[in-house]
């Protein structure tokens, strides 16, 4: 039996963590209310806001996961009356359904998970009034989808409303422009494109979210980012709330790797290596399980496949899982039905291809293909260019 600490983490996040960032976690405490503590905030606050393509003074840390992100930025903006558009077209779409019903009146608008967002029917809802806030998950992790960022906010710009974005999967692996696409709130995780451990929301917030935020009364406390802005701007840059300081140095030391590698390259890469899973899967005769229309696209970081007839993907998963790498399938009604690949934040080529002939072989013991050894020379022509 492989021991887990040998395993191949090729989940959609967690994703594995680079020694550096996890040597950084052992630093000693420092005072958080400090000079230290400020300049860790300031590279986070830096090296995301380019990430996001916003502006510095944007940019919020929490401590807490994605989901801390996503519930401050509909919590914050929204009061009980004001009717929140919620795009769902996966998991990550109906969690922000569901945070929506909370603090606001939720307007829902559900696609079948795995299709394509209609934009025609965006338009429609925001035409038939007083939406004030629309919600969308740019990249679905939970079907492998990218949606439409620029377009709804196209809509949300016409139609006057405030537009939240999550971008916790794909910060760090895709091109994120939130000031040209009109989003107000965007939120990120550390454990994904970013590469640092869990436990961490980086939220990139505009002038005018945070000052209609001055206009809602029933902020959330903690997870307040008008006082998170406040603190995060002062001279000694800091948060509200006694922050997970080993978290910091982690994200510090992640973002400085990102900002090593530089975000074109990077981005070029999570395209690459996703698309060598495309490529490989396809030629073997797994199908890819998004149903795109001409305003989306496959994930730059994930790759999600149906389970070949008569398969169950779990068990994919788990011959996976024995032979050493850790991949995972659907979530909800899609369990069962699909399997995912994620090639997130420090995955190399080595570890595509690694994963790539070890689901051939699994495949080939479940009666999938004739032989074994093609996605080697597939998955690597693909990838040609990072062996440069
Ligand atoms: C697109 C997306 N949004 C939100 C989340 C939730 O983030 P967290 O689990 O960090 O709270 C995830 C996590 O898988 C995600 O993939």
């Amino acid at each position: 039996m492989i021991k887990t600490e040998d395993k191949l983490m090729m989940m959609p996040g967690p994703v594995a963590v680079p020694q550096r960032v996890l040597m950084a976690m052992a630093k000693p405490m420092i005072n958080h209310r400090g000079k230290e503590f400020s300049a860790i905030y300031d590279d986070c606050q830096r090296i995301s806001a380019s990430l996001f393509n916003t502006a510095q003074e944007n940019v919020s840390v929490i401590s807490g996961s994605g989901t801390a992100g996503m519930e401050a930025a509909v919590g914050c903006l929204n009061n009980k009356d004001d009717k929140i558009l919620a795009i769902e077209n996966g998991k990550f779409g109906q969690r922000f359904k569901k945070i929506a019903g909370k603090y606001g009146n939720v307007v829902p608008l559900e696609f079948e998970w795995g299709k394509s967002v209609d934009l025609a029917a965006v338009e429609e809802k925001l035409a038939a009034g007083d939406i004030k806030t629309i919600t969308m998950v740019h990249n679905e992790s939970s079907t492998a989808i990218r949606n439409p960022a620029a377009e709804v906010g196209e809509l949300a710009k016409k139609f006057g409303a405030y537009f939240i974005l999550d971008v916790v999967s794909s910060l760090g692996g895709d091109d994120i422009r939130i000031d040209d696409w009109n989003v107000d709130i965007a939120v990120t995780g550390s454990q994904k494109c970013i590469a640092a451990p869990p436990g961490i929301s980086v939220v990139a917030a505009n002038e005018r979210a945070l000052a209609e935020m001055e206009n809602v009364t029933t902020r959330p406390y903690y997870l307040d980012l008008v006082a998170y802005h406040k603190s995060a701007n002062k001279e000694l840059k800091e948060t509200p709330y006694t922050p997970a300081v080993s978290l910091f140095y982690a994200l510090q030391e992640a973002l400085k790797i990102v900002e090593e590698e530089g975000v074109d390259k990077r981005i070029e890469r999570h395209f690459l290596m996703t698309k060598a899973v495309r490529d490989s899967v396809t030629a073997l005769g797994v199908e890819m399980f998004p149903q795109l229309n001409e305003v989306s696209a496959y994930s730059n970081t994930v790759s999600a496949m149906k389970a070949p007839a008569g398969i169950d993907a779990e068990e994919i998963k788990k011959a996976m899982n024995k032979r050493g790498v850790i991949i995972t399938g659907g979530q909800d009604d899609l369990k069962g039905k699909i399997f995912r690949i994620g090639s997130m934040g420090a995955t190399t080529p080595t570890n595509i291809m690694t994963t790539l002939s070890e689901l051939e072989q699994v495949l080939y013991d479940m009666g999938i293909g004739e032989e074994t050894g093609a996605v080697m020379d597939i998955a690597g022509k693909t990838m040609a260019k990072l062996y440069e």
